[in-house]
């Protein structure tokens, strides 16, 4: 049964072009609630990342979380750790209870959740305005019982990694009620600092050298956490630091 809490509004599709696309579409025809979920059992055109394909099989979990906020918009970034940190939790919460092996979940700067390096869910954050008011919209897709195809990044499922059968409807009621709690508390309190360390503990990488593409070059260094903004730090051969806010962990 799927249970979310009474200040969301729900609406289910069984195919839609794109769950974030979908929203975008209501938010504009003004009759969006100010919490809001849109999930579909299917995607035709689901996107990633840089206008990516996002493969979205039924069985799989498709879904936008749009709120109105009137945060400004360098610190809507913060939610795309906040979800990371709620998502790798509910998903860790399933694996310890399925398998007796603890396997490592892990936060790839900046959307990405991983399992044993290898990708099951990713993020896409974008915001909207319409009318004054400024919705921000939480694309998440995780991989639950298919692993796409994806030709540059090594992907996985629950399905494969523990056999763990979890249904979207399952998903969602199981990690709403978190996210919603971080959610409020990070509206109402600015509390970046808390997630931040929360996502550090997970970060895949941390303290190794990486590579880092920023839409124009490659940038090597150690990675040595993420600031404020949530941008990467990187320490360079000099030993200067520098921070990144946009780019690819290669
Ligand atoms: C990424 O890792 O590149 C982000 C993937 C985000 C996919 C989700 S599925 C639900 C929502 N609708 C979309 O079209 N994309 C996001």
């Amino acid at each position: 049964m799927l249970t979310v809490p009474k200040d969301y509004n729900l609406t289910t599709f069984k195919q839609i072009d794109s769950t974030n696309d979908a929203a975008k579409r209501m938010v504009k025809s003004g009759d969006l609630a100010r919490k809001a979920l849109i999930l579909a059992e299917e995607q035709t055109s689901g996107y990633g990342q840089r206008g990516r394909v996002w493969e979205s099989l039924k069985g799989n979990l498709h879904l936008s979380i749009v709120l109105e906020t009137a945060k400004p918009l360098q610190k809507l970034q913060e939610l795309v750790f906040l979800t990371a940190v709620t998502v790798s939790d509910y998903i860790e919460k399933q694996l310890s209870q399925s398998l007796d092996v603890k396997l490592n979940v892990k936060l790839k700067w900046p959307n990405d959740v991983l399992i044993n390096s290898k990708k099951v869910a990713g993020i896409l954050l974008e915001t909207i305005k319409h009318q004054e008011k400024q919705y921000v919209i939480i694309g998440i897709g995780v991989n639950l019982a298919h692993t796409p195809s994806v030709s540059d990044q090594v992907v996985t499922s629950l399905k494969e990694i523990g056999d763990i059968e979890i249904t979207p409807e399952e998903f969602l009621s199981g990690f709403i009620s978190q996210f919603n709690t971080e959610y409020d508390n990070w509206q109402q309190n600015n509390h970046f600092d808390v997630i931040r360390s929360m996502w550090q503990q997970r970060a895949y990488n941390l303290s190794k050298q990486v590579m880092i593409y920023d839409g124009t070059q490659n940038i090597s260094g150690v990675f040595c956490g993420i600031d404020q903004r949530g941008a990467i730090i990187l320490e360079l051969s000099n030993g200067e630091r520098t921070a990144i806010d946009y780019g690819k962990l290669l």
